[in-house]
């Protein structure tokens, strides 16, 4: 028999073994999202969205670096739902993408799926959201990447703070997304901060409740950033206080101080803010940024959310002012200040990645030189024919990379599928195209004339665009540079260009047109940040550089969710190496099929 002090010393043994043996293994982080609508009231409006567990925005998702996460999905929602793990690079579980008929068939109403990924050699900020349609606007959330034993390469913060900059739409999400290529009015009724639309909005004299943060005086914030939204680019500012950028996309940079953030759709930001100014109340704001015209203009979107201090001094009012502080906020017809932005942040390797690196500064295999812009096809069926352009409604405005825009006809199984049952020789035919690597023909990318969408305007013969679903297909391995080049075509917007199951390194942006001979010697090959989603500049360009060793078919395309939807995009084919652990595993039993849709 065992002594009670025996016992009990057994006990803290196994106690303590469990506890080494924990922090050696890496966790499941397992969760159930339950997709459902809701009513939701604001701006005296009630409406109905489709959330996961019943918040806006949906719930967090934490793990340390090297986890496994396991999430449930079940959906009642009328919709077919997939999710998407943006930025987590799925290495070896492109099954789990969650890119809606890229991927996987959608999950169909009243059914589940199980995503199953690891979270391995990357910290920091990503989120999750729906990838089909537009339902993304209300259905997503952070996912939180900590770094094993707390070991960041700065001094850890007091505490986590997500600020997600997103949308509150009144409209049917799933209209929207058919209105986009009608061209009807098509805009959200206000901007968020953490699914609080602020102070700035009213109705009827009913003020929004605004997002608030209580900060302690001396101590040290992350700030976790992430633009959920569907259309804006976003400067993001809290009066009186600075920050300091430590990682962009899941990967660290060099310390960045600056007292302004521009973040664009599908980008994440891990940043410092100390709360070291006096213990009063300051205004954050986040505000929408949008090309000038001759784009077309819409209004502008501000969020307005209050940062506080605890324990505020007696006499508070002699430090304080009445009114809380508000930030001196860029215009937002600015792209300056995000072009300045961008381009100053380098990035801050981990060991893994400096032969990452040698890779790409050493061998290119594949060049790619991507135009991104807006063209017409015809209407009715007549798409490769002669139609009447320049805004007539004989033809229809798409977006486009190199004149063709992407557009997925296949209904019955996703291009993964399809690539996976065509190894296994069953054959299953998706007709797809190769995406051509240049521009059908050369011009002035970025003349100003060729914005405005008239009859007989400039751009008018550069219109003709096709419809296609594209693939650009890699050898395993293959180190590929993509050069992307914002056009006025139509628009002179910029362009936030994501790859799935990728980071790139962003080796140089620049404004005007991308001349090779000039512009190959301004790429940064000693530290480029590391990012998933660059943002393009209007009337610019950004050189990337990645290296394709994830077999899959990878969604890549802009995170403004106009440009997606109306065609800019492809999908990256990766091919399988040489090896087992090269090779993409069969997929999950459970992945849905496309056979449920009834038409
Ligand atoms: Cu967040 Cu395909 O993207």
């Amino acid at each position: 028999m065992m002594t009670l002090p025996m016992a009990a010393a057994t006990a803290f043994f196994f106690l303590a073994l469990l506890v080494a043996v924990s922090t050696v293994l890496a966790a499941i982080v397992e969760h159930t999202f339950v997709v459902r609508q809701m009513h939701m009231q604001h701006l005296c409006k009630d409406t109905l969205v489709t959330v996961v567990n019943g918040q806006f925005p949906g719930p967090a998702v934490e793990a340390t670096e090297g986890d496994t996460v396991v999430v449930h999905v079940i959906n009642q929602s009328p919709y077919g739902i997939t999710i998407h793990w943006h930025g987590v690079k799925q290495r070896l579980t492109c099954w789990a993408d969650g890119a809606g008929m890229i991927t996987q068939c959608p999950i169909q109403p009243n059914t589940a799926f199980t995503y199953r990924f690891t979270v391995a050699g990357q910290e920091g900020t990503l989120w999750w959201h729906a990838h089909v349609a537009s339902l993304r606007a209300t259905l997503h959330g952070i996912l939180i990447i900590r770094p094993k034993s707390g070991s960041y390469p700065f001094q850890k913060p007091h505490m986590d703070v997500p600020i997600i900059i997103g949308e509150w739409w009144q409209k049917d999400l799933t209209e929207v997304e058919k209105g986009y290529l009608n061209s009807n009015d098509n805009d959200p009724a206000a901007a968020a901060i953490n699914g609080k639309l602020g102070d700035l909005y009213n109705c009827s004299g009913v003020v929004e409740n605004s997002y608030v943060l209580e900060v302690e005086r001396g101590k040290t914030y992350m700030l976790r950033l992430v633009n959920a939204a569907l259309f804006s680019e976003y400067y993001y500012k809290v009066a009186g206080h600075r920050f300091t950028v430590v990682g962009v996309d899941a990967n660290y940079v060099k310390p960045y101080d600056t007292d302004v953030l521009a973040i664009a759709p599908g980008e994440t930001m891990d940043v410092l803010m100390v709360a070291d100014a006096p213990p009063c109340r300051y205004n954050m704001v986040a505000l929408s940024i949008q090309a000038p015209a001759p784009d077309p203009q819409i209004q502008t979107f501000v969020s307005r959310g209050l940062v506080r201090y605890k324990n505020v001094a007696v006499n508070r009012t002699r430090v304080c002012s009445e009114q809380a502080l508000t930030p001196k906020m860029p215009d937002r017809h600015d792209t300056a200040t995000t072009f300045f932005f961008h381009g100053n942040l380098t990035g801050s390797l981990p060991p893994g990645h400096q032969s990452l690196l040698r890779q790409v500064r050493d061998r290119v295999d594949e060049r790619l030189f991507i135009t991104l812009g807006q063209g017409s096809i015809c209407k009715g069926g007549n798409q490769e024919g002669s139609c009447k352009r320049g805004g007539s409604n004989e033809s229809m405005l798409v977006a486009y990379m190199n004149n063709v825009s992407f557009h997925l006809s296949e209904k019955t199984v996703s291009l993964l599928e399809a690539r996976w049952h065509r190894r296994n020789t069953t054959t299953i035919n998706v007709t797809v195209e190769e995406l051509p690597g240049r521009p059908a023909r050369v011009f002035n990318f970025t003349d100003l004339a060729l914005i405005p969408l008239i009859p007989g305007g400039k751009g008018e013969e550069l219109e003709p665009t096709r419809k296609a679903t594209t693939v650009r297909r890699f050898a395993h391995n293959a180190t590929v540079e993509v050069v992307f080049q914002s056009t006025a075509a139509l628009q002179s917007d910029s362009n936030p260009m994501h790859v799935h199951g990728h980071d790139f390194f962003v080796l140089a942006q620049g404004k005007g047109n991308y001349d090779a001979a000039r512009d190959v010697g301004r790429y940064n090959l000693v530290d480029p940040p590391m990012k998933n989603t660059v943002q393009v500049p209007r009337l610019g360009w950004a050189a990337i550089r990645f290296v394709a060793d994830n077999p899959g078919m990878w969604f890549m395309h802009c995170h403004f969710e106009y440009h997606i939807a109306t065609g800019m995009a492809t999908v990256f084919q990766v091919d399988d190496g040489p090896t087992l652990d090269t090779t993409l595993p069969p997929p999950p039993l459970d992945l849905p099929k496309c056979s449920h849709i009834k038409e």
